[in-house]
């Protein structure tokens, strides 16, 4: 955990002018240069023609193809899958910038020594396990492996699959002849101690063990299957300050480099699937830990790939458990198709019976988790009444209305309504969905027509466009308290972050402004920001300035004009003639300071 904490300000943009964006970014995938700008495939979603622009001069690069931008930590980030400082870190170290060492509490410096021990112990015991696998006592352990369950030996050795003999201190004696404390190894899930007297005995008795690593390849815990029939089948060892269930995904350090490439996930259910998976040439299978799939688990897969199958057994429980996971890949916004294998199979008995080819027809086969669950809401509901229809929809909506991309939603919201019999606007209003607009009206206000040097003085996007082009011009712009009213949401996030950065002190480039962001998913939006802003000499900015904010002026102008009126009207009614008189006069004033040079133009 030497990783996390904070790092200042000054730092971070140190890190960021020695990483050069086209360094980073053309470590991860070819760039041609072409003029200004260099392009390439994008890594993050399946692209074919290159649609990943590189920009050095801004320090930003941005995916016309998926919409991913930023800059060289949310690259990072998002490439190896790591937090903002972890990203800062690991640049720092490639280019060569000091970093001080992260601060910590000591409290917190206790907990990592915590960690590191026992992560030590897990390595030795890991070692142990291929030690025993490998001694005549793991004759019948290879011979499971191997043979019954048809692994072969370099599939055993990536995987680093061992044997725990059947025998109450055989591990645990071992570690305390290298000294381990007790009390470490029954933290690290290893040996449980005895209600009776201080000795402990082996967690894990005549089973063949799975280690099972986290995503930087250390192992963290480990699984032991029973070979033969028993109870449990399977044991995992317990939560501990380096193993979170919930967090984990078997296999995903390995797995990793094949999601990018294949810009896919495969979930499956166990360490068996897994492995057999990967000797097939499916390197990117992985599996949670005998439970649902949690949201930081699919956050960690939305990272590497575009979207995930999950394949199950084709029983109830599969279905059953495909659909628990949806709303986790709705609210996550990753895309999930679900292959549910025939009776009785999984990927394991499947491969070994049909091989590669028949599962990657089977895998291309799979369909969407959202046409799967609402099909499964049809097929389940009563269609022979209007109301038992009207039921049927009205259970969809929760699936329809989780779904954040307006496109698909309606999509799948026609597709359910042609099979229910009834016109797609109807199963929307039932929803309160909206309707997409009609032929011929206006799809979206026009933008305003740009004035002068391409200046639009009522427009909040070219605010924010100004303020990324120049610093100066952020800092006015902010004194004035423009960045403090936008009204559309995403770009008043946008200006939140210019303001966050200058009242650090801070200079709100595009880069530093996409790490500022509350919401980095915004980071395409100041892509598109920058890449707007005229690139003009900054006497001409300056103007646009003073042009954007006597723009406001007049506005708001105008409005206490409309205030002003109506009251005089009022003052009038009420007979209050001294009253009217000061309103006229507030009146003439503004008319005087504000709107006379605009009736002069236009
Ligand atoms: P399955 O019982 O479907 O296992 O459990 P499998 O992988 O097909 O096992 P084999 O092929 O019979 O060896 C799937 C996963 O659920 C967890 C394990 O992670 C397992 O890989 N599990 C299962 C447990 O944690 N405990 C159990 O008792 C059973
Ligand atoms: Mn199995």
């Amino acid at each position: 955990m030497n990783s996390a904490g904070y790092i200042p300000e000054d730092k971070i943009e140190e890190v960021r002018l020695a990483a050069d964006v086209v360094d980073v970014v053309g470590k991860r995938v070819r760039l041609t240069q072409k003029g200004r700008d260099y392009w390439g495939l994008c890594p993050f979603h399946g692209d074919k023609d290159p649609s990943l622009k590189v920009d050095r001069g801004r320090a930003t690069w941005h995916c016309f193809g998926c919409g991913e931008g930023g800059s060289v930590f949310t690259f990072v980030m998002k490439d190896e899958g790591l937090s903002f400082p972890e990203a800062v870190r690991e640049l720092a170290a490639r280019y060569g910038v000091d970093l001080p060492a992260p601060k910590l509490s000591p409290a917190q410096r206790k907990q990592m020594e915590l960690r590191d021990r026992l992560l030590r112990v897990l390595e030795m015991a890991g070692k142990f396990f291929i030690q025993r696998l490998n001694s005549p006592l793991g004759q019948a352990a290879r011979q499971y492996l191997f043979e019954r369950r048809g692994l072969d030996g370099e599939t055993g050795e990536a995987f680093g699959l061992g044997y725990a003999p059947d025998a109450w201190e055989d591990l645990g004696r071992y570690l305390a002849d290298k000294q381990v404390p007790q009390e470490l190894a029954v933290q690290a899930g290893l040996v449980i101690n005895r209600d009776k007297g201080s000795g402990a005995y082996d967690r894990f008795r005549g089973r063949v063990m799975f280690p099972i690593r986290d995503a930087g390849g250390r192992v963290v815990s480990f699984g032991g299957r029973i070979m033969g029939d028993g109870e449990p089948k399977y044991m995992n060892g317990p939560e501990s300050p380096v193993f979170s269930k919930s967090r984990t995904l078997y296999n995903l350090d390995q797995a990793r480099p094949a999601m990018r490439k294949k810009d896919r996930a495969l979930v499956v259910e166990g360490y068996f699937d897994v492995i057999t998976c990967a000797a097939h040439g499916f390197a990117e299978a992985v599996a949670p830990m005998g439970t649902a799939l949690t949201a930081e688990q699919v956050r960690r897969l939305r990272g590497q790939a575009s979207e995930a199958v999950l394949v199950f057994d084709g029983d109830q429980a599969g279905l059953k458990a495909a659909t628990r996971s949806l709303p986790v890949f709705l609210a996550e916004d990753m895309p999930a198709r679900v292959l549910l294998l025939p009776q009785g199979e999984d990927p394991d008995t499947f491969l070994r019976k049909n091989g590669a080819e028949a599962f990657t027809q089977a895998v291309e086969q799979a369909r969407p988790l959202v046409e799967m669950a609402l099909d499964s809401l049809m097929e389940n509901g009563d269609l022979t009444t209007p109301e038992g229809k009207s039921r049927v929809v009205g259970e969809a909506g929760a699936v329809l209305k989780a779904i954040k991309d307006p496109v698909p939603r309606w999509l799948y919201l026609e597709r359910l309504a042609r099979r229910l019999g009834l016109p797609a606007q109807v199963a929307a209003a039932r929803l309160g969905l909206p309707l997409p607009p009609q032929a011929g009206t206006p799809q979206a206000r026009p933008r305003p027509p740009r004035r002068g040097a391409g200046f639009c003085f009522d427009d909040e996007r070219c605010l924010l466009e100004l303020a990324l082009a120049s610093p100066q011009a952020a800092s006015q712009l902010r004194r004035e308290g423009v960045l403090d009213e936008l009204v559309d949401p995403q770009l008043d996030a946008v200006a939140a972050a210019v303001r966050r950065i200058l009242e650090r002190g801070g200079q709100p480039s595009p880069a530093a402004v996409m790490d500022a962001l509350e919401d980095p998913s915004l980071a395409g939006l100041v892509g598109q920001l920058a890449e707007a802003a005229p690139s003009l000499a900054p006497e001409s900015l300056g103007q646009q300035v003073e042009g954007y904010l006597q723009a406001r002026a007049r506005k708001l102008a105008q409005g206490e004009l409309t205030a002003l009126k109506q009251a005089i009207m009022a003052a009038d009614q009420a007979g209050d003639q001294e009253r009217v008189r000061r309103l006229q006069e507030r009146r003439r004033e503004i008319q005087v300071s504000h709107l006379r040079p605009q009736s002069k133009e236009e």
